[in-house]
């Protein structure tokens, strides 16, 4: 077994560089062997100060996710333990920072005395985003040193900071620009602080500046947080640790800070966000297809088609760097589609996320085109025309006949068949799914749709190229709707349905809203477009209208009336601008709805609004996991936490179910399917893989799909 540690002494000063792969996760082994090789130093008398660095291009990536919940975690020696023993070294102890210090590792080097680090260093403190805070005594440590603002900020953005701000910030002490060795810079800094006999630094003895806060600081800052915090334990209980810090001695601040580090990792909402930590990893890693396969180059993208959708596919490879060309039919559409994409850009140049150098470096990148001759040389071609078969197999075929053998020709459905597709090609190999989301610009998720000839290679290269393109990615296999769509459509048509049985749109979306959706369903399709859900629908029409003549009735109802969302101010609610109110007419078009398809109309109870539609949808992940559409329950929480507002505070839908008991919703399934009479034995059927895992007492989580796809 390779050590996890090197541990050397140059003359008089001691160097310890982590060494464990992949990134230096502090589990107990790497914690004992930093804790015995601190013992080794701190007892050698020729040792004068020590020096933490890292073998690896990551500094630290912090505690060891995966031993949270194990008996390991708690092992000695503990994180906040060795945090405290370094701090009390009377020895000077140096934190050389080449990379990431993340979580723990940040903390481990807010507890030495000095941090030197490499211009591409970075600082930070994730800990929100895996549900709970930083437990090894950075709350305290953080404010005392570089104050509580910008301390608040690293812990509930959870973003990290450059070498250069954490040097302005009093983070850092020395940033290492130039050409020589960054351990014998460090050793050389070691040298000096001994020799200039420097005080060491304990936080026990620091305060934090409050001088400059205001006396509502903490209140406005809860309020400044409150909308995208909605639902989250960890942010609130982040701001009760800085605020013990700014008031209370640095030992009850650690106190306060351990036993809510303990409510927060016990919590179901840490366990979710770790779950979808690690989903987002394992959704790279598709079954049956060789590790180590190469990808292919890709320099050069045409996207075809200059509307809404794709202009914003076009600015995420514009945005990496990647030359890409937009083509279209018309001067006009391309002229409107580029306006529209400038404008974009624009409006984050106004808001501070980039500069104008930036966006016109990113604009430069973009090329566009009538003729189609000007794609021949693309690597990676995206059809992102109307969403209809056969305007798309003419795409196909016209792609096919013009693109340099080896390009990856892509189609960015959201339901179509990828086989039938493929099929008008000569090059089937080459052909996959892309399915991005709206607005494809700011839209995290990416389904990567892999046909049945699609070869490994292009699915591998679309996989790397989503990572570039900062998206996250999900292969799903062919079937009508692929993962996230297919889910949905049970999720909307028991919202749909709800609304005629009584619930108003208001109380559908406030159900979901507190569950912790971003919104419920009339509000998503409103600003999605209740066109769009229509035109959707007509694509699978005989397996929704022949089994029940009322499926999406008030859907189609406003479809038919012209209401079509925020786009014509009226759908579900009422709009002006984005502002919204109750359009009471959607509650007399459902009453009259009810009477014609004798429904009789009621009181819902908010448990059955939640259950109907969530439950629906989980028993729908459970068939698409049968079924090899997604390989693992995680890829279906991968989805639906990065394309569809599912909170991630509930780790995605099938965590979710996972977390309640699978056998809770076959029951309330079981139990819908006779209350609801007829619409129950319509629609209420268990998935045979969610009875077959209930009789199993086993979870989603422990059931992959060996043969996907
Ligand atoms: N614990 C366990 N495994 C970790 C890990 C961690 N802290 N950080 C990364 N890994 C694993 C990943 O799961 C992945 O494993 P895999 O290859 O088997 O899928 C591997 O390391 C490489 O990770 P990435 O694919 O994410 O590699 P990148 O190069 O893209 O990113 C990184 C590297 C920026 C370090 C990123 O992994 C990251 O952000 N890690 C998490 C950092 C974090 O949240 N730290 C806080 C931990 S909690 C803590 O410290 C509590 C303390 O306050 C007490």
């Amino acid at each position: 077994m390779t050590a996890l540690i090197n541990y050397s002494v140059e003359e008089n000063i001691a160097v310890i560089s982590l060494q464990s792969p992949p990134v230096n996760g502090l589990g107990q082994r790497l914690r004992a062997a930093i804790f015995n090789a601190y013992l080794q130093a701190s007892k050698d008398s020729k040792v004068e100060a020590i020096v933490i660095a890292s073998t690896a291009n990551v500094f630290c990536a912090g505690a060891d996710i995966s031993e949270f919940g194990t008996e390991q975690a708690l092992a000695s020696p503990s994180l906040p333990d060795l945090c405290h023993v370094i701090e009390d070294s009377s020895k000077p102890v140096i934190a050389a920072v080449n990379g990431m210090a993340l979580g723990g590792g940040f903390e481990l080097t807010l507890a030495c005395d000095f941090i030197i680090a490499l211009p591409q260093a970075q600082f930070g403190l994730p800990e929100v985003k895996l549900g709970i805070l930083p437990g090894a005594g950075g709350t305290q440590r953080l404010p005392r040193i570089a104050g509580a603002e910008l301390a608040l900020q690293m812990m509930i953005s959870g973003t990290p900071i450059s070498a250069e701000k954490a040097l302005a910030a009093g983070i850092v002490d020395c940033v290492h620009a130039g050409e020589s060795d960054f351990i014998d810079m460090a050793i050389g800094y070691a040298q000096h602080l001994i020799d200039a006999d420097i005080v060491l630094r304990n936080c026990a003895r620091l305060k934090v500046d409050t001088s400059q806060l205001p006396d509502n600081f903490f209140s406005g800052f809860r309020a400044s947080i409150a909308r995208r915090s909605r639902g989250f334990m960890a942010p609130e209980k982040i701001i009760q640790c800085v605020q013990a810090a700014c008031e209370l001695p640095f030992s009850a601040g650690l106190q306060l800070e351990a036993s809510l580090f303990q409510e927060c990792i016990q919590s179901p909402q840490a366990r979710a966000q770790q779950h979808i930590f690690f989903a987002e990893r394992a959704a790279k890693k598709v079954p049956g297809i060789k590790p180590g396969t190469a990808s292919r180059d890709i320099n050069k993208v045409a996207v075809i088609g200059a509307g809404t959708m794709g202009g914003g596919i076009a600015m995420n490879f514009a945005s990496a760097g990647i030359a890409t060309l937009i083509l279209d039919l018309s001067e006009q559409a391309l002229e409107r589609g580029l306006n529209t994409i400038k404008s974009h850009y624009l409006a984050s140049v106004q808001k501070g996320k980039l500069t104008e150098a930036q966006m016109e470096q990113c604009l430069s990148k973009l090329a566009v085109s009538t003729d189609y001759n000007d794609i021949q040389d693309a690597d990676l071609v995206i059809e992102a025309v109307f969403e209809e078969m056969q305007i798309k197999q003419r795409v196909f075929k016209k792609l096919d006949e013009i693109c340099q053998a080896g390009a990856i020709l892509a189609t960015n459905t959201s339901t179509l068949d990828v086989n039938d597709i493929a099929a008008v090609t000569q090059r089937p190999s080459d052909v996959i799914g892309l399915h991005f989301f709206s607005p494809a610009n700011v839209m995290r998720l990416l389904e990567i749709v892999r046909g049945k000839h699609t070869a490994d290679d292009v699915i591998v290269s679309m996989i790397s190229m989503a990572q570039r393109i900062n998206k996250v990615p999900v292969v799903a296999g062919v079937c009508w709707g692929f993962i996230g769509n297919r889910m949905l459509e049970p999720y909307a048509r028991e919202a749909s349905r709800l609304i005629l049985e009584g619930a108003s749109p208001e109380q559908i979306d406030n159900v979901l809203c507190q569950f912790g959706m971003a919104m419920g369903f009339p509000s998503m399709i409103d600003l999605a477009g209740i066109d769009v859900g229509y035109l959707t629908r007509q694509g699978n029409k005989q397996a929704f209208y022949a089994r029940d003549p009322s499926y999406a009735a008030i859907c189609d109802k406003l479809y038919e009336l012209g209401h079509h969302g925020q786009k014509t101010a009226r759908g579900f609610y009422l709009y002006d601008g984005r502002d919204k109110r109750a359009n009471t007419q959607v509650t007399q078009l459902a009453a009259q709805l009810a009477q014609q398809y004798g429904i009789k109309q009621r009181q819902i109870p908010d448990q059955e609004i939640l259950q109907r539609t969530l439950y629906m949808l989980v028993n729908e992940g459970a068939q698409v996991l049968d079924e090899g559409i997604a390989c693992r329950s995680s890829d279906i929480d991968t989805v639906y936490c990065n394309g569809y507002g599912f909170p991630t505070f509930r780790g995605g839908p099938m965590q979710y179910a996972d977390e309640i008991g699978l056998d809770n919703i076959l029951s309330a399934i079981n139990r819908y399917q006779i209350e609801l009479g007829e619409y129950g034995r319509q629609w209420f059927t268990p998935a045979p893989l969610l009875e077959k895992l209930v009789a199993e007492g086993k979870s989603f989580k422990t059931y992959i799909n060996n043969e996907s796809h």
